[in-house]
C-alpha cells in the first residue's frame, strides 16, 4: 500500500458513515491524520477509532463549530492538507410540498455547511500555500429527477460555490460531474469506488505543491 498521504492532515465532514466513512479510511490507509466531522456520535467515534483517527462533532452549518474543528487540526497538526467537504442529506419531495423550514435545513447542510468548511480551511490552505478541497456534490446538479428539487438545488448550489472559489483565489479548479449513469448506480458501489476521492486529492495535491486546487 502507498502511503501518499503520510503525515498529511486531513478532514473529512460527514465522515460518520457512507462515502465519508469510506474516504475516512481510505486516506488513513495512506498515512493520513483523518479528524471525522459528523453529527452522529455513535458512528463518527466508530469510524474515528477503527481508523486511528479522531472524532469530532460538529454541525457543519454552525460556524463556530467548523471554525474550531478547523482550528484545532491546526493547532495540534500544525496545518490542514485536505478538506473533504462531503456532509449531506437527501431530501425527497416535490418544491410545492417543501416547506421553508424543511428547505433552508437541506440548504443549510448541503450548501452552507460546504461553504462554511471550505471557508475556513482555505483561510488556513492560503496561509500554508497550499491545500486540496474536494466537495461531494451530485448528478443532481446537472439534471434531477422529480421530488428531488431542494437537494438538486442545494448540489446546483455546491458546484457554483467551487467554481466561485476558483475564480476568487485565481486557483485551479478541477471540475468532474459525475455522468447521469452514475444515478443508476447502487450506493454500495459509489462507496466501494471511493478510492477515487482519495486518488483525486492526491492528484491535486501533487499537481499543486505549493499551489492551491479545488474538486467537485
Ligand atoms: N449516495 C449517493 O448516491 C450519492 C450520490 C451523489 C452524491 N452524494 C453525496 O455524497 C455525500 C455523502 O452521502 P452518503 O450517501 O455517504 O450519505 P450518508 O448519509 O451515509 O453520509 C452523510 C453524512 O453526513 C452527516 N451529516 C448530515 N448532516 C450533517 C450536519 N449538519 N453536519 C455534519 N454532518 C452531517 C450524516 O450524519 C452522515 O454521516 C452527500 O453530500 C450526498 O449528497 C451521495
Amino acid at each position: 500500500m502507498s502511503e501518499r498521504f503520510a503525515e498529511r492532515v486531513v478532514l473529512v465532514t460527514g465522515g460518520a458513515t457512507g462515502i465519508g466513512a469510506a474516504s475516512a479510511r481510505a486516506f488513513a490507509r495512506e498515512g493520513a491524520r483523518v479528524t471525522v466531522v459528523d453529527v452522529n456520535d455513535a458512528d463518527g467515534e466508530a469510524t474515528a477509532g477503527e481508523i486511528g483517527g479522531r472524532f469530532r462533532h460538529v454541525d457543519v452549518r454552525d460556524e463556530d463549530a467548523v471554525r474550531d474543528a478547523v482550528e484545532e487540526a491546526v493547532r495540534d497538526f500544525g496545518r490542514l492538507d485536505v478538506l473533504l467537504a462531503n456532509a449531506g442529506i437527501e431530501w425527497t419531495k416535490r418544491i410545492v410540498d417543501t416547506t421553508l423550514e424543511e428547505w433552508e435545513r437541506v440548504i443549510g447542510v448541503n450548501l452552507t455547511g460546504v461553504y462554511l468548511c471550505c471557508r475556513f480551511a482555505l483561510m488556513q490552505m492560503v496561509k500554508q500555500g497550499s491545500g486540496a478541497i474536494v466537495v461531494t456534490a451530485s448528478p443532481h446538479a446537472l439534471m434531477t429527477v422529480p421530488d428531488a428539487g431542494a437537494y438538486a438545488a442545494s448540489k446546483g448550489g455546491v458546484n457554483a460555490l467551487t467554481r466561485a472559489l476558483a475564480t476568487e483565489l485565481g486557483v485551479k479548479l478541477l471540475a468532474c460531474q459525475m455522468s447521469m449513469d452514475v444515478m443508476e448506480v447502487q450506493r454500495e458501489d459509489l462507496i466501494e469506488n471511493v478510492q477515487d476521492v482519495v486518488g483525486v486529492a492526491a492528484f491535486l495535491e501533487e499537481a499543486a505543491h505549493s499551489k492551491i486546487t479545488l474538486f467537485i
